[in-house]
């Protein structure tokens, strides 16, 4: 009996850490910012990469392709013609699991606050 019960509770565990995936913005962000991304791309200003806010109009309702191309398997629409500058920080976030990864994309996507 207390082995079928420890059974349960680790199982309980193991569909919550599954299932209970925090995808906000708000860790979006924090992702983002760990792994340096923030260097080039500031909220509403263009500097070395294409601001968010500029991103964020791109990908607007597109946030399956916005993953795509983070995931290295979709192409670029925002600035391809600089993407040799892009394309080796893709690397950096090659390791993440899909609720980070949606959760970045979220945040990305959630960062245009003007109505244009
Ligand atoms: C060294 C500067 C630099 C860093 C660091 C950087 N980027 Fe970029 N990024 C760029 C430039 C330049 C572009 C424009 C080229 C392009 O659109 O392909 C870009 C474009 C993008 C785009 C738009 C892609 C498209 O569809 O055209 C996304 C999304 C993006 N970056 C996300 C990230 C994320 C996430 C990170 C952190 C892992 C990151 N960037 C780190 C310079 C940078």
């Amino acid at each position: 009996m207390k082995k079928l019960m420890s059974g349960l509770a680790l199982s309980a565990l193991f569909v919550s850490t599954v299932f209970a995936q925090d995808i906000s913005a708000e860790k979006g962000k924090g992702i983002f910012e760990a792994k340096g991304c923030a260097v080039c791309h500031k909220k509403d200003m263009d500097t070395i990469g294409p601001s968010l806010a500029t991103i964020a109009r791109a990908y607007l309702g597109r946030e399956i392709e916005l993953v795509s191309y983070l995931r290295g398997q979709g192409p670029a629409i925002v600035d391809p013609a600089r993407a040799s500058v892009m394309n080796p920080q893709l690397v950096k976030i090659r390791m993440l699991f899909d609720p980070e990864m949606q959760a970045m994309a979220t945040y990305i996507v959630s960062s245009n606050d003007r109505p244009f």
